[in-house]
């Protein structure tokens, strides 16, 4: 086994040859973020596929994120060194059920987190991240929309935006949706002069509590402008690493150790080295879906 030091250099060496760049999402492992090109949220990685120049993007996240990828890019070889990371959530909405659904509602905007497969992107009108979920909803200027799957990210824009009835799917991720009211309570007994920051995956009584709701990149970009020396930070552990090198010498308390997505963590080093040198694993999206889902995903990008 090669030690972490030379893995690194292979990967440069293997990407510059490839003519690849190496995407990773903030909750990869540490070592995975700093071989990366790229570290970042969904709307970053879906921005950076959509800009890049290289012929061959290697795709360190989830399923969804690398499909988005290869959506917006459909003339480039999109790898995933691990093809098993799912997203629970994602499962959590088909493309029949989305169809029967807005059958019941004719008329009203379909607004879908990516974290959704290509299918359920296809039948929708627009796409939005965490970032950009309640400037999305605001773009449509309707009075009713339906947006799926994540119920909590639902709740989050409808508390918002007060004039939109937000129509919510039953579907939720495990890793944020775990957070208890008692446990963040508990954190902020203990560290009482640190400014709470969450994701708005984690469910309404939880997000309550936070003083600033963000996605993970606008959480590094917060925790490096505020005055505060220390966070209390509901996410996924894997956030910790760029947080530490966004603001250093600023203190980041983890909610818990179970604030761990696995799908994230399957991904490690050494398979991101071996895709890279064997060109696996391609990723695939039927070219009809693609160019039906490639529409809801541009006019998210294109919102600025
Ligand atoms: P971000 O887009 O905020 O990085 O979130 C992605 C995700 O899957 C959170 O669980
Ligand atoms: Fe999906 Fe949750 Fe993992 Fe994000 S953290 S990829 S929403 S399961």
């Amino acid at each position: 086994m090669s030690d972490p030091v030379t893995i690194h250099e292979e990967i440069r060496t293997l990407a510059a040859e490839r003519d690849a760049v190496v995407l990773a999402h903030n909750y990869q492992r540490p070592e995975i973020q700093d071989v990366a090109d790229y570290v970042g949220d969904s709307l970053g990685l879906s921005r950076q596929a959509a800009a890049t120049d290289a012929s061959v993007i290697v795709f360190a996240g989830v399923h969804f994120m690398a499909e988005t990828a290869k959506i917006l890019s459909p003339h480039k070889t999109v790898l995933m060194p691990e093809p098993r990371a799912g997203c629970p959530m994602a499962e959590m909405l088909t493309g029949e059920q989305l169809a029967a659904w807005r059958d019941e509602y004719p008329g009203v905007p379909v607004v879908t987190y990516v974290n959704s497969s290509a299918k359920v992107k296809a039948l929708s009108d627009i796409c939005c991240t965490s970032a950009n979920a309640v400037e999305v909803v605001r773009s449509l200027d309707a009075e009713r929309i339906l947006f799926g799957p994540d119920r909590n990210l639902a709740a989050w824009v409808g508390a918002q935006l007060p004039d939109v009835e937000v129509i919510a799917w039953e579907g939720w991720c495990p890793t944020h949706d775990d957070v208890t009211v008692e446990q963040v309570r508990e954190a902020m007994a203990r560290h009482s002069s640190a400014e709470v920051i969450a994701h708005p995956e984690c469910r309404p009584e939880v997000t309550a509590l936070a003083d600033a709701v963000l996605s993970t990149s606008q959480m590094l970009r917060y925790a490096a402008s505020s005055e505060a020396g220390e966070f209390i930070v509901i996410t996924e552990e894997g956030l910790l690493h760029g947080l530490a090198k966004a603001a250093p010498g600023k203190r980041f308390v983890n909610l818990t150790p179970r604030m761990l997505c696995p799908n994230m963590k399957v991904t490690t080093i050494e398979k991101v080295r071996d895709s890279l040198a064997g060109m696996h694993t391609a990723i695939e999206v039927d070219p009809e879906i693609a160019r039906r889902a490639l529409g809801a995903v541009e006019r998210m990008v294109a919102l600025g």
